[in-house]
């Protein structure tokens, strides 16, 4: 990288909800960053922090054994959008534009430029900041890996790991006593943790937010097993999966939120169903945030370190208004408006519903 550049101090922020990985970034752009002489100002709590004005200067020795840990040294929210601020006014909560408050505080820090590590809803405002003139380069994280623009986003593969990992803990208990378990995975409205977490699981059935299922070819494949001599089941449900003609499971709405709908509770009424209908007897487990917490796996940390470093270089060549993204096996970049025009989700033809049905699994589904 040359030495000569204009760009003298970037902010760096991690929004939304975090995932394992987000360290390895920080360190990916700060180590780069300080070498060509630059400052890091790292913003606390996403755009939170950024309309609030909270931040303070990296320096090396804060990145230093970051690379395993799991976590944001520099905290995230998903309530902090600027173009959409909510505050309590008397006892209603009424929302605000609050972004000229980050024009002034990117002004008053002193950025040339920022580096915004989030998924969808961070670089929907990224896009907005962008053209109210800050120069701006996204990094893709979530577990959810449902950016379009990018093969994996990071943090996907660690959750993965832990549903996997879930599902080969609980093949044993339900096979000593010939239970049905449901386990529900994270993952909004795409399918991808419970169909990668299920494949490398072993799954028996999977269901996904994009194949509606059919609660008649659940129990018939459930009670097929247990004919055959099977004598335990498996089933992996994504959160955003609903039966043909059914709704989403919803745990709450909160509108402080940029997504207001807290998805949660579908592999509890999965499995209350086998039950009934099938006379077997049937548990669940709900991951939750243990798919979020923890150290990367090393993909997520080789992935993370490549995203991080891929970042300042396109800062450095000043080429803003840029997401860093994964194409085959090289990293290069989009546009953030071309980023989000798009959300990725699972389709049938996906090589890895292909290979799922070709060993067995069912999802359950009249749509293919
Ligand atoms: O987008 C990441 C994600 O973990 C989703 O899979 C999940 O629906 C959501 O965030 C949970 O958000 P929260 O931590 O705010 O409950």
């Amino acid at each position: 990288m040359a030495k000569s550049n204009t760009i003298k101090r970037i902010g760096i922020l991690t929004g939304g909800g975090d995932c394992p990985g987000l360290n390895a970034v920080i360190r990916g752009v700060t180590k780069p960053a300080h070498d060509e002489g630059m400052h890091v100002w790292g913003i606390h709590d996403g755009f939170e922090g950024f309309v609030e004005g909270k931040g303070n200067l990296i320096y090396n020795k804060d990145v230093s054994g970051i690379l395993t840990q799991g976590g944001t040294i520099l905290g995230s929210s998903n309530k902090g959008d600027p173009f959409h601020w909510p505050e309590k006014v008397g006892d209603e909560i009424q929302i605000f534009d609050r972004s000229k408050n980050v024009i002034q505080n990117y002004e008053a820090w002193g950025l040339d430029a920022l580096i915004a590590i989030g998924g969808d809803g961070t670089m929907h405002i990224a896009k907005k900041l962008g053209e109210m003139g800050l120069n701006i380069v996204g990094v893709p994280k979530t577990i959810d890996n449902d950016l379009e623009a990018t093969d994996v986003t990071f943090g996907h593969d660690s959750a993965v790991f832990v549903v996997a990992e879930a599902l080969d803990r609980l093949h044993t208990t339900a096979s000593s006593h010939h239970r049905v378990i449901v386990l529900e995975t994270m993952g909004r409205y795409a399918g991808w943790i419970a169909l990668n977490g299920g494949l490398a699981g072993g799954a028996d059935i999977i269901l996904l937010p994009e194949f509606p299922f059919s609660w008649d070819i659940v129990y018939e494949k459930v009670i097929q097993r247990h004919m055959l001599g099977k004598r335990f089941s498996i089933v992996c449900v994504a959160e955003g999966a609903k039966p043909k003609g059914g709704n989403l499971v919803i745990k709450g709405t909160d509108k402080k939120r940029t997504d207001p709908i807290q998805l949660g509770g579908i592999a509890e009424l999965v499995a209350k169903k086998i039950e009934e209908n099938t006379g077997l007897e049937t548990r669940y487990t709900v991951l939750g945030h243990l798919q979020r917490g923890g150290s990367p796996t090393p993909y997520d940390r080789i992935l993370s370190t490549k995203f991080g470093t891929y970042a300042i270089e396109l800062v450095m060549k000043k080429k803003f208004g840029r997401m860093v993204a994964l194409k085959g096996s090289l990293i290069s970049s989009v546009a953030i408006e071309d980023a989000i025009s798009k959300q990725k989700v699972v389709s049938p033809d996906c090589q890895a519903v292909q290979a799922a049905k070709a060993v067995g699994v069912n999802f359950c589904t009249e749509d293919f």
